[in-house]
């Protein structure tokens, strides 16, 4: 059994789609813990509905950065993770803390990246005006939204979107995209090569 600890920061709702992907199609996984910078993130509740542990580290009680990601750190290795997902995870992660989970910790971020890193991708894609938008599931590496791909969904932009409407519609396919990523990762099929995430087959040799 592999260890996935979840971060998140609001609503939970990628963890849940983690959470039931893993039961529904019998992950030889154990989402060992959820953890929140944000003592009302409404998905601890959800999280604890499922009967996964939940801890609330907040980076308002710490003086630095640092000192936030060493206590964060020490949490998260407490239950010997396999992988570290980032499910709307909004905290700036520092260089040490990535590295310490190189290659071991996903991200999903609510656009086609590399088009509108940050924040309010859906605010910047309708002005913009871009045709199409989506999501992106990538390995964290040091520089924010930019570690190697894993896996992409498209979504149109239509012609009356708000910047709820779309939302809505790249939020749907995330539900999608990061659970069978997480999936891929915890079946050993994610090899990266050169900067570039290859989806291969198990190596039974
Ligand atoms: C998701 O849309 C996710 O892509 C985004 O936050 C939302 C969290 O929703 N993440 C980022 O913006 C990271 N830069 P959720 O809490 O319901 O999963």
């Amino acid at each position: 059994m592999k260890n996935i600890v979840i971060l998140i920061s609001g609503t939970g709702s990628n963890m849940e789609a983690i959470v039931r992907a893993a039961a529904n199609e019998r992950w030889p996984a154990t989402i060992a813990a959820v953890i929140s910078n944000r003592r009302d993130a409404p998905g601890l509740k959800t999280a604890a509905s499922y009967g996964i542990p939940t801890f609330v580290i907040s980076h308002q009680e710490f003086p630095t950065r640092e000192a936030f990601d060493q206590a964060l750190q020490e949490k998260i290795d407490s239950f010997v993770p396999d992988l570290v997902v980032l499910a709307g995870f909004l905290r700036i992660l520092t260089a040490g803390f990535v590295e310490h989970y190189a290659g071991r910790m996903l991200n999903i971020h609510p656009s086609l990246l590399p088009s509108f890193t940050g924040l309010n991708t859906h605010r910047r894609a309708l002005d913009t005006g871009v045709k199409v938008h989506g999501a992106t599931v990538h390995f964290v590496t040091a520089e924010l939204d930019h570690g190697p791909i894993i896996s992409q969904a498209v979504v149109p932009v239509l012609e009356n979107d708000t910047e709820e409407t779309l939302a809505a519609r790249v939020l749907q396919q995330e539900h999608i995209i990061y659970p069978h990523a997480v999936h891929c990762f915890i079946e050993g099929k994610l090899k990266i090569e050169n900067g570039r995430v290859h989806i291969v087959e198990k190596d039974y040799s």
